[in-house]
């Protein structure tokens, strides 16, 4: 093929191509078709200039980042629970917002104690004590939990809220929980009585009697292994003694197979401060027993 190569050969193709175009000339032909585009030229040119980078979008036209193409190795990142809002905050999710979980069901216990709850609620047997309630006071907390704190009747703020111990001596009872490392929602807390006897005297024998079921029937559904005395009143009627607290505390004591703690009713320890000591006492004494790590001092 050494014809084809080389100055000579190109000679000769040039003669051909003057030759053919001047036949044509003579011919009448006086404009030649343009060839078609080289392609692979073309094509190299595109692929090898880098494109220029689109303008970026306002934000409110951006594709939602779905729409975006994600690197294979970047799987997203989920934030943790407690970051969610901040998540959602920072960019829309990529998936629809999952609908809130509905609270959970209540379970057998709190269905049985709203059982117990309405007859309280509809409850008339102490005539006085129905006439001038706000509202009966049932009791409140965790049904599963292993310590129960019994107290003697509502008072002014617990008749007007409904809720158990929610005034002064409410607010000492928080602290002693809190000393114990327990919280509110760990414990359940109820009275003997469900209404308040008017000027906050001391419940009446008929009234405990009358009442009596009421709060038996809680711990039978809340099944609490401990339960914490808070005063006369309930440790004499629920250890069914007229023995003083005094004489009660430091001890544990037996309820149907609970174990039975006795100790001042907060109400008296703010009247009575110095009398605090022993109540810690008691709480340690009751910590212990429970596996509850009790901090010095
Ligand atoms: N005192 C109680 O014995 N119970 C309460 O709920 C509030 C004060």
């Amino acid at each position: 093929m050494a014809e084809h190569s080389g100055p000579d050969a190109l000679q000769r193709s040039r003669t051909i191509l003057r030759q053919t175009l001047e036949s044509l000339q003579r011919s009448g032909v006086q404009q030649l078709a343009r060839p078609p585009e080289p392609m692979m030229p073309v094509v190299q040119e595109v692929a090898i200039v880098a494109e220029p980078p689109p303008e970026p979008l306002p934000r409110a036209e951006r594709p939602p980042p779905s729409a975006r193409p994600r690197p294979a190795a970047a799987a997203p990142v989920r934030p943790p629970a407690a970051d969610a809002d901040a998540g959602a905050r920072s960019a829309p999710p990529a998936t629809p917002p999952a609908v809130p979980a509905p609270p959970p069901a209540p379970g057998p216990r709190s269905a049985a104690l709203d059982v117990v709850r309405q007859e309280v609620a509809r409850c008339r047997r102490c005539a006085e004590l129905a006439e001038k309630r706000t509202q009966t006071v049932f009791g409140a907390g965790n049904p599963h939990a292993r310590l129960c704190f019994l107290g003697e009747a509502p008072g002014a703020d617990e008749d007007r809220r409904g809720e158990p111990f929610v005034g002064a001596a409410g607010q000492l009872l928080d602290k002693i929980i809190a000393a114990c490392t327990l919280r509110r929602d760990d414990v359940y807390i109820l009275n003997v009585l469900k209404c308040r006897p008017p000027g906050n005297r001391t419940p009446l024998p008929d009234e405990v009697a009358n009442c009596r079921e009421f709060f038996e029937r809680q711990l039978e559904i809340i099944q609490p292994e401990f339960i914490c005395c808070l005063g006369a009143v309930a440790a004499q009627t629920l250890l069914r003694t007229t023995r003083p607290v005094g004489q009660l505390r430091g001890k544990f004591h037996d309820y149907r197979g609970r174990q039975v703690v006795v100790t001042y009713h907060p109400s008296y320890l703010l009247r009575t401060p110095e009398m605090k000591r022993h109540t810690w006492d008691d709480m340690k004494m009751l910590m212990q027993a429970m596996g509850i790590p009790v901090p010095n001092g």
